[in-house]
C-alpha cells in the first residue's frame, strides 16, 4: 500500500510529500499525524537541516478533507487533535521549511505556506482559502501571518472573500519566492533546500528564529482560531456548505 504521506531523507533534506491523488491531496487525520511526526522528529535528528514540502503534479493540496470536517461537526468536535498537532508542529518547527507548489493549494494548502521560509510555485499554482464561504474561519495562524505578509486589505480579500491568488500575485505579495514551469518547480525548490542545508546550521536556525518571531505567539493564535473554528463547524452555514460540496454536479 502506498503511503498517503511519503517521507524521505536525503542529503540533509527531509522531503515530505502529500500523496493522496484520488482526493487531490485533501488531508485526513492520518496524514496530519504523519506530517506532524515528520516535523517534530527532526528535533532529535541533527542530520536534517531543512524540510521540503511537496504535493503532486497539479494538486499541491485540496485542504482539509471535507468529509472529516462534516463528521467532526456531527460529533460536536473542532479542528481535531491531529490538525492541531500538525499546526503546532509547523509553528514550533526547528528547521527551515521549503515548499514546491504545483496546481491548487486550497485552505491549509495555502495557510501552511505562511509558515514556510522559501516557496517555489509553478505558473499553474492557484492559492485559495475558502474558509468563510464554507461558514468557517481561517486557521494555522493565518489571521496573524497573512496581514503581516500582505497587509490587512489583501489578507481580507484572500482569507475572508476567498479571492484566489495566481502565481504572479503570490509572488507579488511575498507568499512565494519564485515561479517556475511545472516541470521545474521541484528541482528549483530542491536547489533552494540544498543551498540552505549547506549553510552553517546554528546560524541558520538563530536567524530564522529572529525572522519568524516567537512560536508561542503563533501557537496562541492557532488555538484562538481553533476555538472559533469549533463553533463555526457546528453552524448551519458550515453544514450546508459541506452538504453542497458532496452533492455538487460535476
Ligand atoms: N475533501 C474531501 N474530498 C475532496 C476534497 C476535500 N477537500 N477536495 C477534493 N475532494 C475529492 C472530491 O470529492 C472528488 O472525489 P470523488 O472522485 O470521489 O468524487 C475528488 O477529490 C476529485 O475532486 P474534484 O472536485 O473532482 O477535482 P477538481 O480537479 O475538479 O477540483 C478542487 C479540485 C480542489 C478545486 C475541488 O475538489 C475543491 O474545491 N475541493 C474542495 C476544497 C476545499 O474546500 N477544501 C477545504 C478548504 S477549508
Amino acid at each position: 500500500m502506498t503511503s498517503l504521506v511519503d517521507i524521505r531523507d536525503d542529503g540533509g533534506i527531509r522531503l515530505m510529500r502529500m500523496n493522496r491523488p484520488d482526493k487531490k491531496n485533501a488531508l485526513t487525520a492520518a496524514m496530519y499525524d504523519a506530517m506532524a511526526a515528520a516535523l517534530t522528529g527532526i528535533r532529535i535528528d541533527q542530520s536534517i537541516r531543512c524540510v521540503m514540502i511537496a504535493g503532486l503534479p497539479g494538486a499541491f493540496c485540496a485542504g482539509n478533507d471535507l468529509d472529516e470536517f462534516r463528521k467532526a461537526a456531527e460529533d460536536g468536535e473542532g479542528l481535531g487533535e491531529s490538525v492541531l498537532r500538525f499546526l503546532h508542529a509547523l509553528a514550533y518547527c526547528e528547521r527551515p521549511l521549503v515548499a514546491a507548489v504545483d496546481g491548487f493549494a486550497v485552505g491549509v494548502g495555502t495557510t501552511m505556506l505562511m509558515h514556510c521560509d522559501y516557496v517555489v510555485a509553478s505558473r499553474m499554482a492557484r492559492f485559495t482559502t475558502p474558509f468563510v464561504g464554507l461558514g468557517l474561519v481561517p486557521e494555522a495562524a493565518s489571521t496573524l501571518l497573512a496581514p503581516r505578509l500582505m497587509g490587512p486589505c489583501r489578507a481580507f480579500a484572500l482569507l475572508v472573500m476567498g479571492e484566489p491568488l495566481d502565481a504572479a500575485a503570490a509572488l507579488d505579495i511575498g507568499l512565494v519566492n519564485a515561479v517556475a514551469d511545472s516541470a521545474e518547480v521541484e528541482a528549483k525548490a530542491l536547489a533552494a533546500a540544498r543551498k540552505i542545508a549547506a549553510l552553517p546550521p546554528e546560524a541558520v536556525l538563530a536567524s530564522r528564529r529572529m525572522i519568524r518571531g516567537e512560536p508561542e505567539e503563533l501557537a496562541e493564535r492557532i488555538d484562538l482560531e481553533a476555538d472559533f473554528f469549533r463553533e463555526r463547524l457546528q453552524s448551519p452555514e458550515a453544514q450546508a456548505a459541506f452538504a453542497a460540496f458532496f452533492t455538487r454536479k460535476k
